[in-house]
Formats: C-alpha cells, structure tokens, sequence
C-alpha cells in the first residue's frame, strides 16, 4: 500500500498539472485547491476549471468552501460523481473567504458546522473529511469541540493545520495539538503544518501519532519529498535524484501545463515552478532572473533544459 503521505489544497498552486507531477512522484491522493460551492451551484466557468481532471490522477480529494448548509450539499451533490473523497475546508484564513463566513469563519461557529456537515453527509455517501486551522485566535484553539462535532456527523477523517486563523502562516505549526487531537478522536487524523522536508514527514508521524500527513509548501519544486518520506517510513535511505531524472519531471509538468493552460498562462505559471525547482542550485539566481524576461514558451524550454541539464544532481 501507498504511504499515506497527501497532496494538500492549495488556492493557485495545485493544478491538475501540479497535482498530476506529485501524484507521479509518489503522493498517494492528490486534492484539488478550495472551490467554491456558491460558483458551482452558479455555475462560474472558472469555478468548473477547477473540477477539470483525468484518469491518471485518481484517485481525487475535491475540497469545497462556503458557509451555507444547503449550498454546500448542492454542490457537494454537483461534484459528487467525481469526488473520491469530498473535503469541506473550515481553516481558510484568507479576508475575502473569512468575511464571506466561510473557511476559518466557521470554526468561531460549532452550531453551523455540525450544520453543514449533516447536510453533506445527507448527500454524499463517500470519504468525507474537513481541513480546519485550531481555532479563530490563540484564545480560542477550538480543534478539538470542531473535531468531535465532525466525528458526531459522520466524517471520516480530519486535518488539522495546527495554526490559528489569526497566526495566518507566522510562527511554527504546535504539532501538539495535532498529537491531542489524534489522542482523543476515534477517527483518522491527518497532519498538516511545516513539512519541508523528508524528515519533516517522518517526525509528525513519530511524534504525533497522526493517521498521515498532508504536504503543502514542502512539495514546491520538490514532488520527489514524496518518495523520499516515503523511504524513510520504511527505514531506506531516500535514494538521490540524478540530473537525468529530475530534468524528465520537470519537462513533463512543462508538458502538462503547455496542454492545459496553452502558452501564455503556462508560461507565466511556470516561470513560478521552475523558480522553485532551481532552489539550491549553482546560479539559481541568475537562472531566476533570465525566466523573468523571457516571453515565449520556446525560449522558456531552452533555458530551463540548459540550466536543468547542466546543473549538477
Ligand atoms: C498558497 C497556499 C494556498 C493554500 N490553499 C489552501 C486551500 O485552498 N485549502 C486549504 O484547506 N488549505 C490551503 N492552504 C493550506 C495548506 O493546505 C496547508 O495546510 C498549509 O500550507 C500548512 O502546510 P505547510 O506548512 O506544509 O505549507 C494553502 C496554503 C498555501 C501556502
């Protein structure tokens, strides 16, 4: 079996071209990034891009945001064919979501979870887990009344990004609250918060006890942390990434963009993902400001297999 190690949710980074290169590098279920239910139930284009995806991806995690109980099981029925797993985001620190009332603005309202979770769980039979932060402010870590309300409605699992809304990203993830929270819940836990590297995955489970862990930012630029962590929950030594192997991911996420966005928008994406990709390589900082100027996808190519190819493993 797969190691349990997830691709998380990611508003504008996880793709389906992103999602498929992690997903080839070894993750073992990929999320789409937060959609909303209120865009779905209007139909908003942009919204239905999201949900854009493709056999080789499977199995996928679709993750929804809202505050309305019957919004949230309209689309949750809408999107529910597609949905190997079905995530209900209640951690989005983001204004423009929170002041909607919806993501990290729920959990200051355990009333209206238990509300929207009954409802999905009425409409949708499969996997269905939440994604929340610890609570609305540091003086009010409420993960665990959220996780037990959660529990009570029939969800499957739950992640816990153990940061409050207020901490936004600043300070470091209490990854004791994740060890709490899986202490006390009878249902899977699944760890989020400051998994840089490999070894970062193999110390939340070992310290926390959690069911498996969600890689956000760690995974920029290094879709190989996957089987890297994977290798060192079974006690192997994560195996280098030679040159050749690393330039053949690279070009294919290339590839998988270009067919999906089309030049213009690829190129401006990737201009990101090769940025991250070249992080602690020899001029790197110089590759980083050729990408910066260049307008055309052929030259991108170029100069990403010229820097690629000659920078060492
Ligand atoms: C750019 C960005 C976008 C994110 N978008 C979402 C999202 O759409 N839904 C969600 O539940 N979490 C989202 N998150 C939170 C991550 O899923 C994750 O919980 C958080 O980044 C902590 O993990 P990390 O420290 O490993 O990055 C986002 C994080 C980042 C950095």
């Amino acid at each position: 079996m797969a190691a349990p190690l997830l691709l998380a949710p990611m508003a504008g980074i996880s793709s389906l071209p992103f999602r498929r290169t992690m997903k080839e590098c070894g993750a073992a279920l990929v999320f789409t990034e937060m959609i909303s239910a209120n865009g779905l139930i209007r139909d908003g284009r942009k919204t239905v891009e999201l949900l854009r995806s493709c056999a080789d991806e499977k199995p996928l995690a679709i993750q929804l945001f809202g505050d309305d109980p019957q919004v949230l099981a309209a689309a949750a029925q809408l999107v529910g064919d597609q949905a190997d797993l079905l995530d209900i985001n209640l951690g989005c620190p983001v204004k423009k979501v929170v002041r909607a009332g919806a993501g990290s603005a729920l959990l200051r309202n355990p009333q209206r979870v238990g509300q929207i979770l009954a409802a999905v769980r009425r409409v949708f039979a499969g996997p269905l887990t939440i994604k929340i932060r610890s609570g609305w402010d540091q003086t009010h870590l409420n993960y665990m009344e959220i996780g037990q309300i959660a529990r009570e409605e029939g969800v499957n699992a739950i992640c816990l990004h153990p940061r409050s809304r207020s901490q936004n990203f600043g300070g470091t993830a209490n990854w004791q609250q994740i060890a709490e929270l899986k202490a006390r819940l009878d249902i899977p836990v699944i760890g989020s918060g400051d998994l840089f590297h490999a070894a970062d995955v193999l110390r939340m489970f070992t310290t926390t006890g959690c069911d498996a862990v969600m890689i956000a930012r760690g995974a920029y630029g290094n879709p190989w942390i996957f089987e890297q962590a994977a290798a060192l929950l079974q006690q192997q030594v994560p195996a280098p990434i030679s040159t050749e192997q690393r330039w053949s991911v690279i070009r294919q996420h290339l590839r998988w963009h270009l067919a999906e966005f089309g030049e213009h928008k690829a190129l401006i994406e990737m201009r990101k993902h090769l940025s991250w990709y070249a992080k602690g390589l020899p001029t790197a900082t110089q590759f980083r400001g050729r990408l910066h100027d260049i307008t055309s996808w052929p030259t991108l190519l170029d100069e990403a297999q010229n820097f690629f190819c000659s920078s060492p493993a």
